[in-house]
């Protein structure tokens, strides 16, 4: 069965269950279950009774789709992401983007937790994507193009869209919430960078690293869906502090953040 067909079940035993489906989703990163569970009204779909919906397998990544509302506005909210690292071919990783694609979904937020390359950063801000860097060494988009889907070379000059990075900007504003942008780096993982990939990342031109996001930015472009992207600053990156990276640091300064976070996610929605 081809990916196309393949999201299209999936997307019709979502409709089934999940009855008008929003125009827009959100895809929650580390330690940003809770947006999920506070929307009201909400239908809550496990991955794992979805045709062909690979499984989360990360902690603190819980694994649903759940409809509901958000301060009266309707979104679809994807608690839990399949990461390339975790062994899914990257056809797979996006299988999600895919299936918001064939729901009719136009509009995809995208969150994560990044290290912070840029030093300027401090831990715990948030940061609008810019623009990314793809160091996975792959493209989700590699193998035979459904036309369906895209086309086969899709233009890349604009993933993040500057209309709603105007208008998270507007949004922190009124919050009174700082707000950093800059260029987000994806690479493989899970290994976290060496300080010298690091360096080398910033004279790139990368401010932020993770392991996710790019990926799924790609794919939503291939199927025109108009993306935002916004990363939490959970850690310094390597060899920015003279100290260890671990993965409870990142798991804490989410859950700091979390509340902030949050109430910017919210108010993106009510002015979308
Ligand atoms: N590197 C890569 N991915 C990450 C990091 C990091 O420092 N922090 C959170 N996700």
């Amino acid at each position: 069965m081809s990916m196309f067909e393949q999201s299209a079940e999936a997307a019709a035993f979502l409709r089934a269950r999940l009855g008008d489906v929003p125009d827009v989703a959100v895809v929650l990163g580390s330690g940003l279950g809770d947006f999920a569970t506070g929307l009201t009204d909400a239908v809550t779909v496990p991955y794992q009774d979805i045709p062909h919906w690979p499984r989360a397998t990360v902690v603190g990544h819980a694994g649903t789709v759940v409809a509901g509302s958000s301060k009266g506005r309707r979104v679809l909210a994807l608690a839990g992401r399949a990461h390339y690292y975790e062994g899914h071919p990257l056809t797979v990783a996006t299988f999600a983007m895919r299936v918001l694609g064939q729901l009719g979904v136009k509009h995809v937020v995208l969150t994560n937790a990044a290290g912070g390359i840029n030093t300027r950063f401090s831990t715990g801000a948030l940061m609008v994507i810019d623009d990314h860097i793809n160091a996975m060494g792959i493209n989700p988009l590699i193998g035979p193009n459904d036309e369906r889907f895209g086309a086969r070379f899709p233009d890349m000059s604009e993933v993040y869209s500057s209309r709603l990075r105007a208008l998270a900007d507007t949004t922190a504003a009124a919050l009174g919430l700082p707000l950093e942008h800059g260029v987000y780096v994806a690479v493989c993982g899970p290994s976290y960078e060496t300080p010298a990939e690091i360096r080398a990342f910033r004279t790139l031109g990368a401010d932020a690293v993770g392991m996710s996001t790019v990926p799924e930015a790609i794919v939503a472009r291939h199927q025109g869906m108009e993306v935002l992207g916004i990363s939490c600053i959970t850690n310094p990156a390597a060899g920015v502090l003279p100290q260890p990276l671990v993965h409870d640091e990142v798991m804490e300064t989410a859950r700091r953040v979390r509340g902030a976070f949050i109430g910017l996610l919210e108010g993106i929605l009510e002015r979308l």
